[in-house]
């Protein structure tokens, strides 16, 4: 079922259709950090006159991966194009969190086709979450048969590579490594605007009973200390304004060094003394919230006052069948200490309703835990089964009418929280990051605050990609509106 290519490399026992299982085991060898990334010299041409489109689905891990790939194909030769129909070589990047996400990439699958019988020589590859699944990569295999390329999330580096492969083999490339790889640093990367993601971990070994992000991103892996601060100093020297830490679960980072005692709030600590205007970090896990972590936040500077703490539900329970690993009382501790360390702190979360044979009383204790929170938003999910992970094998007696009809109890619920809060802002001064023109209306300006809250306000188009003060005129439910003022003495948020 699985082709091979003709690369003259031994990667043989590479090309085999992922495996679920293998994902799940963490092994007990070392990870090698490598420094020596270079483009195979007869590659650095290859892509010379050609272009590339790359689609990005899913998180922000993806879409720094995509910036990766971006900076591989462009040392290649090749150059960025937006139409699809010029494009050489065109991947997509994709997602497996919830079914809907693979049912957008099948789709498009199914639009590129043509594509492909008009430009026989057009690279289609598929790469990302849902490439470390065999029933994908099987299903791709099977009726998806024009796909070039398949790779996973472990062996991105290697895309030269593939992408050659695949240019000169008549039959699919495949390449998915079930187990991680090592940590690659030094890999090329395309970055464009004010804003920068820096990824300071892969990986997760959380295995929450519903997700399948620890199968297809492998064990919880840390970056090295000096090798982030390297980088985050390298995009303050080039301006940047805003960083956002990347990881699955950021305040696991360092729990896997046994030769150094460095964890999240250490290296939160040494960022903030750099020269940005504006760090951020996502996502935390709640379990591995430790107070030093919060001491560090505290401090404030450029560590904005704003936490993304998915809580996932209100009940005990249901967490427990999540295998979250706290309950209700122990995330609002952590909430409780967060909003008195850290002044105005804008709480953010992910929510999980219809989980399997989630009651309404349980359902009800989410709401209430939303109302105590007071969260000034959230990203909410009707549960969906994922293949190979152990609430797929859970039975499931809530109807979807009643997940429906839960979900949208939450997002009322959360509505008014969000408004309230946003109520409060009016006649406040904030400091907005200009991002440039607004989407509805180019006379006005979108910029966001430093607890991400967008800001529309009129204001010349020299302000782009600067900071800007902004007097809050219209609090509505997920944005506002204001007008521009000078820098004032003291600052809301
Ligand atoms: N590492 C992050 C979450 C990454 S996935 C964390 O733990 O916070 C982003 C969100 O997708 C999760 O927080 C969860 O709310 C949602 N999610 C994950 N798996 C899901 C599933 N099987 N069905 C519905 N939502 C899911
Ligand atoms: Fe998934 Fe849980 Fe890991 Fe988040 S912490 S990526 S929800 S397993
Ligand atoms: Fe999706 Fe993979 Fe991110 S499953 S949410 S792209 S880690």
């Amino acid at each position: 079922m699985t082709k091979e290519t003709k690369s003259d490399k031994d990667y043989s026992i590479y090309f085999q259709p992922p495996s679920l299982k293998d994902a799940k085991k963490r092994g007990k060898e070392e990870i090698a950090v490598l420094y020596d990334f270079a483009i195979p010299e007869e590659l650095k041409l290859f892509g010379a006159g050609k272009s590339y489109m790359i689609r990005t689905y899913g998180c922000q891990m993806n879409e720094n991966d995509t910036e990766t790939m971006k900076g591989l194909l462009e040392q290649m030769g090749y150059t960025e194009t937006e139409d699809k129909e010029e494009a050489d070589v065109i991947l997509l990047n994709t997602c497996a969190i919830r079914e809907n996400a693979e049912d957008k990439v099948f789709g498009e699958l199914g639009h590129l086709k043509h594509l492909k019988t008009r430009n026989p020589g057009l690279v289609l590859g598929v790469c990302g979450c849902m490439s470390q699944e065999e029933a994908v990569v099987n299903r791709i295999m099977q009726k998806h048969a024009f796909v070039d390329l398949i790779f996973g999330t472990h062996n991105i580096h290697r895309l030269p590579i593939l992408l050659r492969d695949a240019s000169f083999s008549k039959e699919s490339v495949v390449e998915v490594w079930s187990k991680e790889g090592d940590i690659i640093e030094n890999l090329p990367r395309k970055r464009s605007g004010m804003k920068a993601w820096v990824n300071i971990m892969y990986g997760c070994d959380k295995f929450c009973t519903y997700c399948i992000v620890p199968y297809t991103r492998g064990k919880e892996r840390s970056r090295r200390p000096q090798d982030v601060l390297a980088e985050v100093r390298d995009l303050a020297r080039q301006g940047v304004q805003e960083i956002t830490l990347l990881g699955q679960n950021v305040n696991a980072y360092g729990k896997d060094f046994d030769d150094i005692n460095y964890l999240f709030g250490d290296l939160m600590d040494d960022i903030r003394k750099i020269d940005i205007p504006r760090i951020r970090f996502t996502t935390s896990h709640p379990r591995d919230f430790d107070d030093h972590l919060i001491e560090v936040l505290a401090k404030g500077g450029n560590l904005v006052e704003h936490i993304h703490l998915p809580v996932q539900s209100g009940s005990t329970e249901v967490l427990k069948l999540m295998s979250r690993k706290y309950t209700r009382e122990q995330y609002l501790e952590l909430v409780g200490k967060l909003k008195a360390a850290i002044p105005n702190v804008v709480m953010t979360t992910d929510i999980i309703v219809g989980f399997p044979n989630e009651t309404e009383e349980q359902f009800e204790e989410t709401l209430s835990l939303v109302r105590e929170v007071g969260y000034d938003n959230a990203f909410t999910f009707i549960y969906s089964p994922r293949d190979g992970t152990p609430a797929a094998a859970m039975e499931d007696n809530v109807p979807m009418d009643v997940k429906k009809r839960r979900l949208q109890r939450l997002n009322d619920e959360l509505m008014i929280s969000a408004r309230a809060s946003n109520l409060k802002l009016k006649g406040e001064v904030v400091e907005v990051l200009v991002e440039g023109e607004s989407k509805t209306n180019p006379d006005v300006l979108a910029g966001r605050t430093r607890t991400n809250k967008l800001v529309h306000f009129a204001g010349p188009k020299s302000l782009e990609g600067k900071m800007a003060f902004v007097r809050v005129t219209e609090a509505n439910t997920w944005t506002l509106k204001g007008e521009l003022v000078e820098e004032p003495l003291q600052l809301s948020v």
